[in-house]
């Protein structure tokens, strides 16, 4: 049968890659509903090439049991330009996957002391890799450059938003309702590139 497994366990970002990709006429589920739990050691340099990882892992583990499948997986993170990228590929990571996100953009903020705002650029970056039935590995990137703030601001998003300033709009990401966050966001960017290429394939 034709379907699509996306690498995740985020409901939001399941509602997010439904909603962007539904026009595809395939039906999509996550790990979760495909029933598969496979631990993935996301050790590559890049966001592509951890996307490509997670996405091999998983075809790997469905090979043989349905010959239709397409398998997605992304990779996301912030890169502050000041701090030569961090904390980049290690976002979920940084200052250890427990610490709390308070603590960890009070940290960046305070990395960040005295440092004027043309030099607090930074970006969200995401990357999609699809595996195809085929084997053939497809990716896709997206960003959304932005600012690190000097307060934390807003209540919306996760992670990062409440540092990530968007200077257009005079709003922190996590000031953005979520329809407004994924008209403009890196993760939606990608995936709408990556629906391209999958049409461009016929698949
Ligand atoms: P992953 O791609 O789900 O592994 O996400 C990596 C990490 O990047 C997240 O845990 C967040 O710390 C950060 N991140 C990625 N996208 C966003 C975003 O849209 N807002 C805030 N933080 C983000």
């Amino acid at each position: 049968m034709k379907q699509i497994i996306f690498a995740t366990g985020n409901e939001g970002k399941m509602k997010e890659v439904r909603e962007i990709l539904k026009d595809l006429q395939i039906p999509i589920c996550s790990m979760q509903e495909a029933g598969i739990s496979v631990d993935v050691v996301e050790d590559g340099d890049t966001f592509q090439e951890n996307a490509i990882i997670k996405a091999r892992t998983i075809a790997q583990y469905i090979q043989g049991q349905d010959e239709g499948t397409i398998v997605l997986a992304d990779d996301s993170g912030l890169e502050i330009d000041y701090l030569n990228k961090e904390p980049g590929v290690y976002s979920a990571r940084y200052m250890g996957e427990d610490t709390s996100y308070r603590i960890k953009n009070r940290n960046l903020i305070d990395r960040l002391t005295g440092v004027p705002a043309e030099l607090r650029t930074a970006r969200f970056v995401c990357a999609i890799a699809a595996v195809l039935p085929d084997g053939e590995v497809l990716t896709t990137r997206g960003t959304i450059e932005g600012k690190i703030g000097y307060e934390e601001c807003g209540e919306h998003g996760f992670g990062y938003d409440p540092i990530f300033y968007l200077p257009d709009m005079s709003k922190s990401t996590a000031q953005l309702s979520p329809e407004e966050k994924n008209a403009i966001s890196h993760r939606g960017e990608a995936l709408r590139r990556m629906k391209e290429k999958l049409r461009e394939k016929q698949v």
